[in-house]
């Protein structure tokens, strides 16, 4: 099926030099399962990769492809990404599959770095947010705008999702919806500015290279969505990446907790970070907290460009969670003072 693919797929190139699928190499990335799967193409003798091909059957992963083509486009158009950004190359059907070819980004996935890492010293940490800090904002750079509150979820969305999400009847979801509440009684609204977003920014999705960071992965990208988007995921995904080496069986819901309420060099990290990615988008670092609150249970509520099968569902728990740790003991060294 996959040779099929590639066949198709060399059919139609130009620009590219000729293809010979029954002599290239394919390597298989991800999980390959009956509805979806990313093959890297290697050309005979070449050592690094020429093309990666993600074909998908479901609606969903159809349309995400769909989107990344979209980006990947704009992308090239704009050139706004800092370092290398996969190009698109084709986009067609094939049997029941909608297939996406792109070329192959050069560099090491970022997340075997990490995983190869034998101790997380403070440093490195700081070292890590900001390489890929570094590249969000060169890639926002310039584009951040107030959000057009038609576009995105209001205020009183926000709350009455909350409400809907949160248990009745405990005090931590109480004070986390008193929180929110006086946050936009406060603000006005909810702090909030859209920016150009990758979606699913994390150690997964970039490749090191020599001269910086490559960024793949743009089926979650939208031209413009809240700016704390982009930073939350970056900093959630890089708690889970860094916290899954040392132990093994952590649950994946509390690495929220673990990331902001801790009182160790990954805790402290991640909410410095949190405030100066605020105030760099134009927000006041006392909104630190609201601001938080609402990202998280708007990403709860499924109100991000991403539409990942579980990610509804994966948020919610993990907004329950950590939510929760947050009402029983509040962040260690009062940054991220509650509203
Ligand atoms: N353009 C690319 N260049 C190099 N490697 C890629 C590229 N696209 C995908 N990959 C590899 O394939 C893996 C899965 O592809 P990705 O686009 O991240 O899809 P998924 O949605 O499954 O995470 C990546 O982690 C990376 O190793
Ligand atoms: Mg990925």
């Amino acid at each position: 099926m996959i040779r099929d693919v590639i066949a198709a797929f060399a059919a139609q190139l130009d620009g590219y030099e000729s293809l010979d699928p029954a002599s290239s190499r394919i390597v298989h990335l991800g999980g390959v399962w009956e509805d979806r799967a990313v093959v890297v193409v290697f050309r005979p003798r070449q050592p690094q990769p020429s093309f990666v091909i993600k074909l998908d059957r479901t609606a969903i992963g159809r349309r995400l492809l769909d989107q990344e083509s979209t980006a990947l486009r704009w992308l090239r158009e704009t050139r706004r990404a800092p370092g290398p950004v996969p190009a698109p190359v084709a986009l067609f059907e094939h049997r029941d599959a909608l297939v996406l070819a792109q070329t192959a980004v050069p560099g090491r996935p970022f997340m075997a770095q990490l995983r190869r890492r034998l101790r997380i010293t403070a440093r490195a940490i700081a070292r890590d947010h900001a390489l890929l800090l570094g590249w969000l904002e060169e890639f926002r750079d310039g584009a951040v705008a107030p959000a057009d509150r038609g576009q995105w979820l209001s205020d009183a969305e926000a709350l009455t999702l909350a409400e809907q999400i949160l248990p009745t009847g405990k005090l931590w979801a109480r004070r986390a919806l008193d929180d929110l509440r006086r946050g936009v009684d406060a603000a006005g609204r909810l702090p909030s500015v859209v920016a150009p977003s990758h979606g699913d920014l994390g150690p997964s999705n970039v490749l090191r290279h020599r001269d910086g960071v490559g960024v793949i992965d743009w089926e979650r990208s939208h031209p413009a969505a809240p700016a704390l988007n982009d930073v939350l995921i970056l900093l959630h995904h890089y708690a889970r990446a860094v916290s899954r080496r040392r132990d093994g069986t952590l649950d994946t819901r509390d690495v929220m907790a673990r990331a902001f309420l801790r009182d160790d060099a990954l805790s402290l990290e991640t909410r410095r970070r949190w405030r100066e990615q605020l105030v760099a988008l134009g927000m006041p670092a006392e909104a630190d907290a609201v601001a938080l609150t609402a990202t998280i249970l708007r990403f709860a509520a499924g109100q991000t460009p991403f539409a990942q099968r579980s990610a509804g569902r994966m948020w919610r728990q993990i907004a329950r969670r950590f939510l929760r740790a947050w009402s029983a003991t509040g962040p260690v060294d009062g940054a991220l003072a509650r509203p």
